[in-house]
């Protein structure tokens, strides 16, 4: 990364805003690093940069996809802080989530919310309007009419600033914390999960990434998809030649307004199964195959997994021979779609008291990730959420960060956070 031009950047900035930043850590990154340029593609198993270099996914979860449909932490921080952050922990990329309902608000119904209006709707008169102010106290540059897309701009712009890059996922089509089975956001045609919506919602910020984000690398088609429990009449089968259908045409539409983004494509089971996509076919639905080089975005294609601690891994052997029977192997295997694979979702609890990081979950899939030169990103950067599940103020204790956005959560977490990093570049001579 280049950070110290960055930094210059940041700080002309800060002379024009009041919202300077504040380093929260006093790590620094590699000064050997340097910004890949854009656009990427997909080559082989890598992820490559314009020139042709590997780039390696060194990322963590940004949530906006709740309730408010804003990026979470405003209310304690300013998005420069955060950023700040960011970038001395040695992140080089942000999944940042979002949800269909936000462009449904503006192409059908009177266009984008406010900040006022959008926390009064989610957190009630009261607390929206104290949340409010604590948003606009640490964000100066925005206003009680500030709009929801205009604070997801300044997200991406904070992140440019400081090189990082913008992977936009598409979390959730109603609003709220993801993910059960019963939250009618889980499979196509689910109670909220319109699929035209959903794909026409993804075009609209493609297309509106294009042309505001100058670090949009990347969007995620949809967060876990999983069985539905709801009975909604328009459910469709839940089988992969159905996945097939909806995920080629998303694509499709994503790169016909933006043929740059790269486009990651999860599987079922909660991200957790990917590998009839990733071998082409499956005996559970003999119809399906799938045939990666056939499309014209080949080339943008990566495949993303999700992986928490499913007790399935106190050796390191069968855990990875589990992942790759789930399709882990796509940058390994010799026949099938071949391809680059992101772990876009894994983390644990935080605190240096649970001690996760040095359980048998995080060292052998840190390994395997690091072995393999596996991208990925942590859930999750939150100290705490404006709202989680009805609950507002909600501490997050997967959170890297503690409640208030303003520390690291645990003293070794935040060591072993930074030497993975570390580790991830080194496996990339960076
Ligand atoms: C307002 O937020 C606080 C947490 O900051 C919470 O305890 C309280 O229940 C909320 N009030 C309402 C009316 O939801
Ligand atoms: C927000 O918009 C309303 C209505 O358009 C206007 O009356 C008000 O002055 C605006 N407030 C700010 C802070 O810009
Ligand atoms: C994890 O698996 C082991 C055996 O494989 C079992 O004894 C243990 O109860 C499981 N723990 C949890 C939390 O499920
Ligand atoms: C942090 O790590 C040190 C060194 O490994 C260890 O002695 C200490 O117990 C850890 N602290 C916590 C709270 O886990």
């Amino acid at each position: 990364m280049g950070s110290s031009t960055s930094k210059a950047v940041t700080g002309l900035l800060c002379t024009l805003t009041i919202s300077c930043p504040v380093p929260i850590s006093t790590a620094t990154v590699s000064a050997t690093r340097s910004f890949q340029p854009l656009p990427f593609s997909s080559s082989d198993r890598w992820i490559v940069d314009a020139k042709g270099n590997n780039v390696p996914v060194v990322g963590i979860n940004w949530p906006g996809a709740a309730d408010t449909m804003l990026p979470e932490g405003l209310g304690y921080q300013s998005i420069a802080n955060i950023v700040q952050w960011l970038t001395d922990t040695g992140f080089n990329t942000v999944r940042l989530t979002f949800a269909i309902e936000m462009v449904d608000d503006i192409l059908d119904n009177g266009g984008d919310v406010t900040l006022s209006d959008t926390l009064t709707q989610a957190l009630g008169p009261a607390n929206g309007t104290i949340i409010l102010a604590d948003i606009l106290t640490n964000n100066p540059e925005f206003t009680a009419n500030t709009t929801r897309l205009q604070v997801f701009d300044a997200v991406a712009a904070g992140l440019a600033a400081q090189n990082i890059y913008v992977h936009l996922d598409n979390h959730v089509s109603k609003a709220m914390w993801c993910c059960s089975l019963t939250d009618g956001n889980s499979w196509f045609g689910d109670t909220y999960f319109d699929t035209d919506k959903w794909i026409r919602g993804l075009s609209y910020m493609a297309t509106h990434g294009k042309a505001n984000w100058q670090t949009f690398s990347s969007m995620g088609l949809r967060n876990e998809l999983r069985p539905a429990l709801t009975g909604a009449p328009n459910l469709q089968p839940y089988t992969w030649s159905t996945w097939k259908t909806y995920m080629t045409a998303a694509a499709s539409a994503i790169y016909s307004v933006n043929p740059e983004v790269l486009i990651y494509f999860s599987g079922l089971e909660s991200d957790f199964n990917i590998e009839p996509a990733v071998g082409g076919s499956t005996l559970l639905d003999p119809g399906f195959s799938f045939d990666v080089a056939s499309y014209e975005w080949a080339h943008k294609l990566v495949f993303e997994m999700h992986e928490y601690d499913e007790n399935i891994s106190s050796s390191c052997p069968i855990y990875e021979a589990i992942l790759e029977s789930f399709g882990a192997d796509a940058t390994t295997r010799t026949t099938g779609n071949r391809g680059p694979l992101v772990i876009s979702e894994w983390g644990h609890d935080e605190t240096d008291a649970s001690d996760a990081w040095q359980s048998a979950y995080t060292e052998c899939l840190t390994q395997f990730m690091t072995d393999r030169q596996l991208g990925w990103m942590l859930w999750v950067l939150a100290g705490s959420y404006y709202i989680r599940s009805g609950t507002q103020d909600y501490d997050e204790t997967y959170g890297l960060l503690d409640h208030t956005w303003s520390d690291y959560r645990g003293v070794n977490s935040s060591a072993a956070i930074k030497q993975l990093v570390e580790s991830t570049y080194a496996a990339y001579g960076q």
